[in-house]
């Protein structure tokens, strides 16, 4: 075993290294505080790693997104989602019979019961789609108790989170809400469940949306659906809890952002130099949104697929001159040719066009996000109960380094 040595207020200590199937290294600094009284400080995670994995690998030098050791762009031209849901949560492509058998149990839970349909309808008028998905989440608890067999329940959350996010399209244009048809195709029923009708050009696009959503190993949101999941909380708050992290605009609600952003820059007179500039300005708390990326210092390469498949469906809709996706092009050329971006490594990243695509398809802004959570649900679920099933899991429970008041005594509020 690789040892790294450490040397602290004249004392040395040695921690084991472990290298991972992609050669990764880790310095193992569990036994830190307890060998040299010190914690590793590392604010926002940059450089630590929570845990082992084997459900996803990002390489962010070299563009590389791989789910259980399937490229992402193999999976999104060779597979469909359900076969992906089934890889992340079960850690193999299944078997034609087991794909069966999948399909019949996600067309079997399909239906979610009338009152969660009357509770979402009870929610605040104009409330946030990602606010209303969060509320059923939590609340599935009160309808499908957790039976303590995490399969049943996953593969129940599995087949009702496409309702959820069809009643919200629905509500969203007072259209009344269609149950699954309990058909055995996931994409096929989705599409119909939203638009009331489906055609091959329709359902590709979202199967493929989805494959490239489906996780992304330790981001915002899996780092806290495996924290809360870690307490021992139910997968429904543990996923609730994801929900709310990916809203985050820095995070999912980015979609949302970018198509705000295009379509801020169409409105004056198309002058993306001008959002240019003001990304750059320190003193501006503008940000290019769908650029840059914590782990990706090369294209994201769901970015990639996507724009591709931005033009397919823009073509497919006959919308053959659509001014956002121009702008957004003009901004990502201008961008990566312009030194700040260039030296900072900020590449356009898997939100720059999916909200393209999602507009073209009829999503409400507000919904670009709940689609997002509509496919990492396999990814969270994957890594939440990666973390149950840990024999080493313990609740997460970070240190700190105290920077505030030294002890001191409470005074007479008279000498305050
Ligand atoms: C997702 O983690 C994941 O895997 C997430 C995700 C997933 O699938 O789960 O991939 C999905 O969340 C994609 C990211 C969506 N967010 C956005 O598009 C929002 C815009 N992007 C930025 O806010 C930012 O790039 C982040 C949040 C994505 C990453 O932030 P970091 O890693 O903390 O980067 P940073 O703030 O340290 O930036 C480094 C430098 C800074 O400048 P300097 O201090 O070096 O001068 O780059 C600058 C930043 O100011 N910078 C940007 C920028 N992103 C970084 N400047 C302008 N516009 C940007 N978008």
């Amino acid at each position: 075993m690789t040892k790294a040595n450490l040397s602290l207020n004249g004392t040395d200590y040695e921690f084991n290294v472990i290298v991972g199937s992609e050669g990764e290294v880790g310095v193992d600094f569990s036994t830190l505080r307890k060998t040299a009284n010190a914690i590793a400080y590392d604010p926002a995670f940059g450089n630590t790693g929570s845990c082992s994995s084997e459900i996803t690998f990002i390489n962010g030098e070299k563009g590389i997104l791989r789910y259980r050791g399937y490229a992402i762009e193999d999976l999104a031209e060779n597979a469909t989602f359900e076969e992906v849901m089934y890889l992340l949560v079960k850690g193999e492509l299944p078997t034609a019979d087991e794909l069966k058998s999948f399909k019949g149990q996600l067309a079997e839970h399909a239906q979610i019961p009338d009152a969660l349909i009357k509770q979402y309808q009870a929610l605040p008028d104009g409330l946030h789609p990602m606010a209303a998905l969060s509320s059923i989440m939590v609340s599935l608890s009160g309808y499908y108790p957790t039976t303590g067999n995490d399969d049943e329940d996953i593969v129940r959350l599995l087949a009702k989170m496409k309702a959820f996010v069809a009643l919200g399209y629905r509500e969203s244009k007072g259209e009344a809400f269609v149950q699954s048809k309990n058909g055995a195709n996931y994409i096929a029923d989705f599409v119909e469940m939203m638009f009331g009708k489906t055609t091959p050009a329709l359902e590709q696009a979202f199967d493929q949306l989805l494959i490239l959503h489906a996780d992304h190993e330790q981001n915002c949101s899996a780092s806290t659906v495996r924290m809360v999941g870690s307490s021992q909380a139910n997968l429904y708050a543990s996923i609730a809890a994801g929900v709310n992290a990916l809203w985050g605009p820095l995070h999912g609600g980015a979609n949302q952002k970018v198509i705000e952003m295009l379509e801020m820059i169409q409105n004056d007179d198309g002058d993306a130099s001008k959002y240019l500039d003001k990304a750059k300005d320190k003193s501006d708390a503008f940000r290019l949104m769908g650029f840059g990326h914590r782990v990706y210092k090369n294209f994201d390469p769901r970015a990639k697929i996507i724009k591709v498949a931005a033009d397919e469906v823009l073509d497919d809709l006959g919308i053959d001159d659509d001014e956002t996706l121009d702008i957004a092009k003009a901004l990502e050329k201008a961008a990566l040719e312009d030194p700040y971006f260039k030296d900072r490594k900020l590449y356009p990243n898997v939100d720059f066009y999916s909200g393209i695509i999602y507009r073209a398809l009829g999503i409400p802004t507000g919904m670009f996000t709940v689609m997002f959570a509509l496919g990492r649900l396999p990814g969270w679920i994957a890594q939440w109960k990666e973390w149950r099933e840990e024999p080493k899991s313990r609740i997460h429970r970070p240190r700190q380094i105290y920077t505030g008041a030294t002890e001191r005594k409470v005074p007479p509020i008279t000498e305050r």
